[in-house]
């Protein structure tokens, strides 16, 4: 679903992603963690084609991303998450699950899918005439997550998407991915909340300052003792 092979970045002058190399294989739930400025984002921009590496190999759904053009993805079956949700706050949250839609190329019918989204996100499908802008955070962020589920897409990749809400929220959150895999998405998820997201992941990377600093197994990063320093 997924192969970065040895990926540079930089922005400017500056070098952000060195060498990194990372695959998500179909069925799989791979997490990216890493701290505040580590690269994750780039690693998320990179990935959705809106920063093009100065080096390496990317593949997305086996396809060339700069070939192929990033606006194709979700027509390939890629969903996003991105972080801070990015929904457009004056259009409603029907509104913005179309535009999800739209970005796809599902064969089920808009309002088909807008009744299963409603029927798992009971709190949205009460909500669809509401301007999105005006919804709680944890509300928003099950519009965001739903925005990328709208179109099946068959490769879901989340920025943090778990930032700013409550912890009760974050484990219903995590709950509702960890279901999305067993139905059989493949899932890239970049969190910072490692304990959390390895509990849900099959493997995971470790990125600091731009380069893979571990990887492994979620049993095996558990383990690790540059993740429990940072973050156990
Ligand atoms: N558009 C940009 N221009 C210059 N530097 C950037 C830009 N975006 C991010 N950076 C820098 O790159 C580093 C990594 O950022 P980011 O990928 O957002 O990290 P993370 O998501 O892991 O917190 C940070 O030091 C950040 O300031
Ligand atoms: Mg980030």
């Amino acid at each position: 679903m997924l192969e970065l092979s040895a990926i540079s970045t930089s922005y400017g002058a500056v070098p952000m992603l060195r060498d990194l190399s990372l695959t998500v294989a179909k069925g799989e739930l791979v997490c990216l963690l890493g701290p505040n400025g580590a690269g994750k984002s780039t690693t998320f921009n990179t990935i959705c084609g809106l920063i093009a590496p100065d080096r390496g190999q990317l593949r997305v759904m086996g396809q060339n991303v700069a070939a192929i053009g990033a606006e194709r993805l979700g027509a390939l079956g890629v969903g996003f998450v991105p972080e801070g949700r990015r929904l457009f706050p004056s259009l409603t949250v029907r509104q913005n699950l179309q535009l999800g839609y739209d970005a796809s190329a599902c064969a089920a019918p808009f309002v088909q899918r807008l009744a299963e989204m409603g029927e798992l996100f009971p709190r949205i499908g009460e909500r669809l005439r509401q301007e999105a802008g005006t919804l709680s955070g944890g509300e928003q962020a099950m519009v965001a997550l739903a925005r990328a589920l709208i179109g099946e897409p068959s490769f879901v990749v989340m920025d943090e998407p778990s930032l700013g809400l409550s912890p009760k929220l974050i484990d219903e959150y995590f709950a509702i991915v960890a279901d999305i895999h067993r139905s059989g998405t493949t899932v890239l998820l970049i969190e910072q909340n490692a304990e959390t997201a390895l509990s849900i992941a099959d493997r995971g990377y470790l990125l600091i300052r731009g380069r893979v600093a571990a990887s492994g197994t979620s049993a095996e990063l558990l383990r690790d003792d540059t993740v429990r320093h940072l973050y156990l």
